[in-house]
Order: C-alpha cells, then structure tokens, then sequence
C-alpha cells in the first residue's frame, strides 16, 4: 500500500487549460486510497467544472470561499488544518503570485494561507509567462518557504508553441507528493542505494548476455524507500521504466559498470539493498566487429565477474536477493553466509506470478540467526515494503550498539 492511504490531500486547482490533467491526479489519489478535497480558484471553474472532481474523487469540490454552512468552522480553514498535504496543479502565474505574497482572495489561496500542511505546486503556463522575472521571483521565494515545485516541462504549450510551461506528468505530480508526504518517515535522513535490472556483457556489438530481469523489484524497492524518507540512489540498467521521482538514477550496463556506481554510492550510504541480477560471467572478449556466421558449434569463451557484495564495506546494512529455482532456501542461506549480508529475500522464480518480469513476488526474508519470514505472494512494492520494515529494525539495533 502506497503511502497515501487514509492521507488528506487537499487539491488545489487554478485557471489554466491544463486544469482537465487534474481530475486524472484527483482519481488517480483517491484510487490510491487518499481522501481528497479539491478546492478551485474561480479561474479554474470556467476550464473544469467541481462536479469532475466530484465524480473522480466521491468527495465535494469547494470553489466558493463563502459556502460554510451556518454554525460551522470556516471552510478553508477546516480543510487547511487537516490536510496532510496541499497539492496546487495546475498553479498558474496568478496563483503563484497569490501564493508567494500570501494574497488569499480564493479558495486556493486561502487554504494555503491557511494550512502548515507540506506544500507541493505544480506550475503551469505559456512559456513566456513561466520565463517573466515576476514568476521566476515567486517561485524562489515559494522554494525558499520549502514549497515543493515540480515542473513544469518542456512540450508543446496550449498556444501552439514548444516551450517550457506544461503540467508535469500525473505520475511525476503523485511520487512528488507521495515523496512529500514521506519526508518524515522511518527512513527519513538514510541513504538507500538500490540495484536493479540485468546486467548485459557483450559478445560483439550486436549481441550480449544477460537474464529477464525487468527492473520492477528494484524500481520497487527505490520507491517504498523514498515514501518513507530515505535519500534512494538507484543503480540501474533498466531505461525503459521512468525513474521514480526524486530518485538519483545511475544507468549501467556491465557488471564492471554496476559494480563502480554501488560502491562511489555506497561510500556515504546507510544501505545496500541488491535486487539486481548480476552476471556471474562476462565473455572473455567482446569482438570488434559482429561475429558472422561460421561452423556448427561455437564456444564461448567466458570468465568470471566480481562478487562485489564481497567489497562492500561492513557498517552498511546489506541486504541481497537470491532468484532460485530449486533448493530456494538452502541456496539462498549459503549466499547470506558466503556474501555475509543481513539480510537476503530467497525469490521463489518457479511460484506463479513470482520472480522475473511480473508485477508481485513470493520471497522469503532470511536472516543470520536463523530467522525465516515466509511472506505470501504479494505485490512488489508491497514486499519492498516488507523488507524495509526490516532494514529500519536493523538501522535502529545499529544505533543501539
Ligand atoms: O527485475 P525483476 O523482473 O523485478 O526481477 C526481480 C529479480 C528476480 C531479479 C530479483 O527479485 C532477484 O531475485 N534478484 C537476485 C538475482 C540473483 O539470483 O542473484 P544471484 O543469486 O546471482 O546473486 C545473489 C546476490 O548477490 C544478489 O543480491 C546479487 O545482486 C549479488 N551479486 C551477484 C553477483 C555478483 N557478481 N555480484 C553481486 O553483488
């Protein structure tokens, strides 16, 4: 479960064609199991009407400032004080400029006054205005407040012109929030890195070795450890898959290559959590040009990569992940002793919905001291979840010692 379930949100939306995107952040929220409230300035009325929001969130949406019932504590202030967050997108140069100098003429911008609630705004508009030193001016001394500004991007802008200026994308607005919302979490002030996908080793420039890891256990466990507060790198040899949001990325390929990135990362981390499947072999050379095609049989000739587990220093928590498709728990305890770690998810890739490619995963967490943790199959991020509450265990006997 992500981090948003029974969470607060207040959803501020404001005058800007980019308005429609919202409703889909709203639905995708409150799919994620946030209450939300959305309050919109009256600019944005005449792109959405409340009762989009109100269809998508199952919630009333507030755009006029004066509609409390009678006896009951203002509005805004009522949403402000129990908001576990304010998100604003879109946030339009009029809006910024309210929010910077405090102007609380609407909904949004009340409620903003109003709430101590984490901030996350999402600016919106023709890249001419975005540019204007006034908008520049307002967004600095939003960032400076510790307002989290996300976006806006680079694409094509509602007057036909390319620029910077549109809406981030939804699920970049929902990890910018759900990094927010985490930000004093059990993790908070760590540093996670996290490995993930295969590592490719080439024979020639057209061909390689390398195993189905998707990157999706990895990606996981890079997420679950930034909604709760942990500064993530994530070394990874996955680019199909967008970067989690607010996640440092470091693209490798090889074992050389992986093996470089998680220790410079490791030098200041807390954590090493391994989900990536290594290559144990590298060919031998990798020939300049393609090999063509020639007799029957054709070894290759292969040596052995580095177990760089091994040099990790000792001081980090040092979780791994053993993929085994038979004898699952007497292979993966050898591997917690051999690559002396703290911890290793022994991933049963023969269960079904288990291992390589799929969205959930059937592991067992396995100790030094003999513990065992058979976790049913549950979804990836839900198993991240699950190991972290482990690591945080750890962290927390290390600060005892
Ligand atoms: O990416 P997905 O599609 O989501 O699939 C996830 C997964 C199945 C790849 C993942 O859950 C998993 O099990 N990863 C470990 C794969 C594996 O079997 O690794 P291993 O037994 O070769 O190595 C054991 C541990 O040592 C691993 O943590 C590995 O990252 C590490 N290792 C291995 C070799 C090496 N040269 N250096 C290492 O550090």
């Amino acid at each position: 479960m992500y981090n948003l379930t029974e969470r607060n949100v207040v959803l501020g939306v404001t005058g800007s064609i980019a308005a429609y995107k919202t409703a889909d952040l709203a639905s995708k929220l409150t799919q994620a199991g946030a209450r939300v409230d959305v309050v919109m300035s009256s600019e944005a009325t005449r792109f959405v009407s409340p009762l989009t929001f109100e269809g998508v969130t199952g919630r009333r949406a507030y755009s006029d400032m004066f509609d409390t019932p009678p006896g009951a504590a203002e509005l805004h202030i009522e949403l402000a004080r129990r908001a576990d967050i304010l998100v604003v997108a879109p946030a339009a140069a009029t809006s910024l400029a309210r929010l910077a100098l405090g102007l609380a003429e609407e909904m949004v911008s009340l409620t903003a006054l109003a709430t101590r609630a984490p901030m996350v705004v999402c600016p919106a508009m023709d890249s001419q205005m975005f540019e204007h030193a006034a908008t520049q001016a307002n967004l600095e001394i939003l960032r400076a407040r510790g307002v989290h500004i996300v976006g806006p991007e680079e694409g094509r802008l509602a007057s036909g012109q390319m620029g910077r200026g549109r809406l981030s994308e939804v699920e970049t607005i929902l990890g910018a929030v759900r990094q927010a919302l985490g930000r004093d979490g059990d993790l908070a002030g760590k540093k996670v890195v996290v490995s993930a996908g295969g590592t490719r080793e080439a024979i020639d420039p057209v061909r390689f070795i390398s195993n189905h890891s998707s990157g999706k256990m990895g990606f996981a466990l890079a997420e679950a450890a930034r909604d709760r507060g942990a500064d993530v790198s994530l070394v990874s040899t996955v680019t199909t898959m967008p970067c989690p949001y607010g996640v440092a990325l470091a693209p490798v390929e090889t074992v050389a290559q992986m093996r470089e990135a998680v220790l410079a990362a490791c030098r200041e981390a807390d954590v090493l959590i391994m989900a990536a499947a290594v290559s144990d072999y590298r060919p031998a050379e990798r020939a300049e040009q393609k090999v063509k095609k020639g007799p029957e049989r054709w070894a290759l000739d292969l040596v052995k990569n580095p177990d760089f587990l091994l040099e990790v220093p000792d001081g980090l928590v040092k979780v791994g992940f053993a993929a085994e498709s038979e004898e699952l728990l007497a292979n993966a305890r050898q591997k917690l002793q051999a690559k002396r770690l703290d911890l290793i998810a022994a991933n049963n890739i023969a269960a079904e919905g288990s291992g390589f490619g799929t969205d959930t995963n059937k592991v067992t967490l396995l100790s030094p001291d003999g513990d065992e943790d058979d976790l049913p199959l549950m979804s990836k991020y839900d198993v991240a979840g699950r190991i972290l509450d482990r690591v945080v265990q750890m962290l927390e006997g290390k600060a005892r010692r």
